[in-house]
């Protein structure tokens, strides 16, 4: 780790976390808190000094705002390596950048491939589309061995399937996909496919151009730390995508239709101007430390995290033991004897620690963890936690299952 930059991010962290009366937040896959400095400033400069509608007015506010929308657009076709800018299209969040490509792409009779990891941002629009027609089959994720994975999407597909629609890593079991052996699969049958980068924007690497992308949507206020309201998507052939909401762009007003250029095809309504900026300094603080830091500091915590709890007596662990190549930095388990919701409960009004508990909006994933009932508990690291936060929920954790089960191992 670079010294400059891990005091830095001490120091940041400690100011904010002061403000937040020590606060331990360990809820970085719901959204990253906190964000860097650097994106509190451009959104409040975004609103104070540039809050015109950008690309409706020819004044010189307008103007510096949609520049303000360029220059983010351009860093993120950067860091995702678009061969053009208007390969990024801004979208509100990840879910709505997953419904613009299920719902635009699959017609009747088409089917879908989707693993069992999805989330309801994905499995809902393809619930949705039965009644129009469109069918989906799962495929199981076999946890570390990529082959069966593999296979058992191939084994998924048939005649219809036109889209393969797969999780980067599990929002529940951090499990990781692999997606480049998918979509080259996918690529052999002529099948598109849509990566849901949710958990791992800014803490896995992802090349559209290396990995042949067709599809990628990503949240903007996780891992690349800018704002709520911020999503992403790749689109490489806009052409094969309707739009899913259409309306005000500020471009070609006579015309009823909505237009084909790019992104106004894909971005009606005003934007999100203050999350946008505070989008690009998130990208570009993640471009500054480097994913490859950002990765082994959230990986050497979450080693550190599973080695506690799966010390702790009564502890059920339900993200397989770590490793690089198959977790990213989110842990799922339970005590025993309590649901998810009182474990959250006492580690929030006690010990002031934040995670996630219930079902995370993946119910497939629950069913095969045998997890309906309890939900789990999930802690997900960022760069801004250290092993004081790790070693302060694993002793948490270790008090609550004593008391619970009074015993230790
Ligand atoms: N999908 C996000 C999560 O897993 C919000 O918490």
């Amino acid at each position: 780790m670079n010294t400059y930059l891990s005091l830095n991010r001490d120091r940041h962290r400690k100011a904010v976390v002061f403000t937040m009366s020590k606060l331990i937040y360990l809820d970085n896959a719901a959204t990253t808190f906190p964000k860097p400095r650097a994106v509190y400033g451009a959104v409040n400069s975004a609103i104070q000094n540039y809050g015109a509608n950008p690309g409706r007015s020819g004044h010189k506010m307008s103007l510096k705002a949609a520049e303000l929308v360029y220059n983010c657009r351009e860093t993120a076709a950067n860091f995702y390596n678009a061969p053009n800018v208007e390969n990024i299209i801004f979208t509100p969040n990840c879910t709505y950048a997953l419904n613009t490509v299920i719902m635009g792409f699959l017609k009747a009779g088409d089917n879908a491939v989707v693993s069992n990891l999805e989330h309801n941002s994905v499995l809902r629009p393809l619930e949705l589309l039965k009644s129009r027609g469109v069918s989906y089959t799962v495929a199981e994720v076999v946890h570390g061995d990529f082959d069966a994975t593999v296979d058992n999407f191939r084994n998924a597909i048939n005649h219809n399937t036109k889209l393969f629609v797969i999780t980067h890593a599990s929002n529940v079991t951090g499990t990781i996909l692999p997606v480049g052996r998918l979509t080259a699969l996918a690529h052999q049958y002529g099948i598109k496919v849509l990566i849901d980068t949710a958990q791992t924007p800014g803490v896995l690497p992802i090349d559209t151009q290396e990995l042949n992308i067709d599809f990628l949507a990503a949240p903007g206020h996780k891992g690349l730390m800018g704002p709520m309201g911020t999503g992403i998507l790749y689109i490489k052939e806009p052409e094969s995508l309707s739009p899913l909401v259409c309306g005000g762009t500020g471009s070609s007003s006579l015309d009823l239709k909505q237009p084909e250029a790019l992104p106004d095809r894909f971005e009606s309504g005003t934007c999100n101007l203050p999350g946008i900026c505070g989008l690009k300094k998130g990208i570009d603080f993640v471009n500054s430390v480097s994913i490859k830091k950002i990765q082994s500091h959230e990986y050497s915590l979450l080693v550190s995290l599973y080695d506690k709890l799966s010390r702790i007596n009564g502890v059920v662990l339900y993200t397989p033991k770590p490793s690089a190549e198959y977790n990213a930095p989110l842990i799922s388990f339970n005590v025993d004897g309590k649901s998810s919701e009182e474990t959250a409960d006492i580690l929030n009004r006690r010990y002031s620690i934040a995670v996630r508990a219930g079902l995370h909006c993946a119910p497939l994933t629950h069913k095969m963890l045998g997890t309906e009932e309890t939900g789990a508990v999930r802690a997900s690291m960022s760069y801004f936690n250290n092993s004081n936060d790790i070693a302060a929920l694993a002793n948490a954790i270790k008090n609550i299952s004593y008391f619970e089960n009074k015993k230790f191992k």
